[in-house]
């Protein structure tokens, strides 16, 4: 059965305006270690990839925080909801930590789907019992 549906719509320039004032330090409070690896290395090689995928991964970070329930109050945090890709592309979760305790506990899981298009980024997150 549902357990829990959110959604959530990011505007990118206000993710690049964070990262302009705040540099790495907001990447790092936002991603996990891999998602920070995956998030330097397309920065790298071309700025707009990486603020595309940070906006993707805010989005779908706040998108499963609604449907779980708890918003981001703990157990959630943005770190211990990380965003990985199948071969195919399809985006998983992969939790880590309390959350990922306080999840199998309930017997979840999780479906996501993101999307970007210019200034938007949003995701769309289903959660099963
Ligand atoms: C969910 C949350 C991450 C979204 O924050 P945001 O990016 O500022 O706002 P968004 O526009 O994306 O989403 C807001 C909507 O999320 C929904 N929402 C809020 N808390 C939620 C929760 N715990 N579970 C699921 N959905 C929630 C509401 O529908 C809200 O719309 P509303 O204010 O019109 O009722 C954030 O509100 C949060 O962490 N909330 C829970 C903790 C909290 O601070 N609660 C305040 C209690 S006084």
């Amino acid at each position: 059965m549902i357990f829990g549906v959110g959604t959530d719509i990011c505007d990118v320039r206000r993710i690049q305006a964070s990262l302009t004032r705040h540099g790495e330090r907001f990447a790092k409070k936002i991603l996990s270690d891999a998602e920070l690896a995956t998030w330097q290395r397309r920065s790298t090689r071309h700025g707009d990839r990486g603020l595309r995928y940070l906006a993707t991964r805010f989005s779908a970070k706040e998108a499963f925080s609604k449907a779980i329930g708890l918003g981001m109050t703990l157990p959630m945090t943005w770190r211990r909801c990380e965003i990985a890709s199948l071969p195919s592309g399809q985006p998983v979760i992969i939790l880590h930590g309390e959350l990922k305790t306080w999840f199998a506990e309930r017997g979840l899981s999780a479906h996501l789907s993101v999307t970007d298009e210019t200034d938007y980024a949003a995701s769309f997150c289903v959660v099963e019992k």
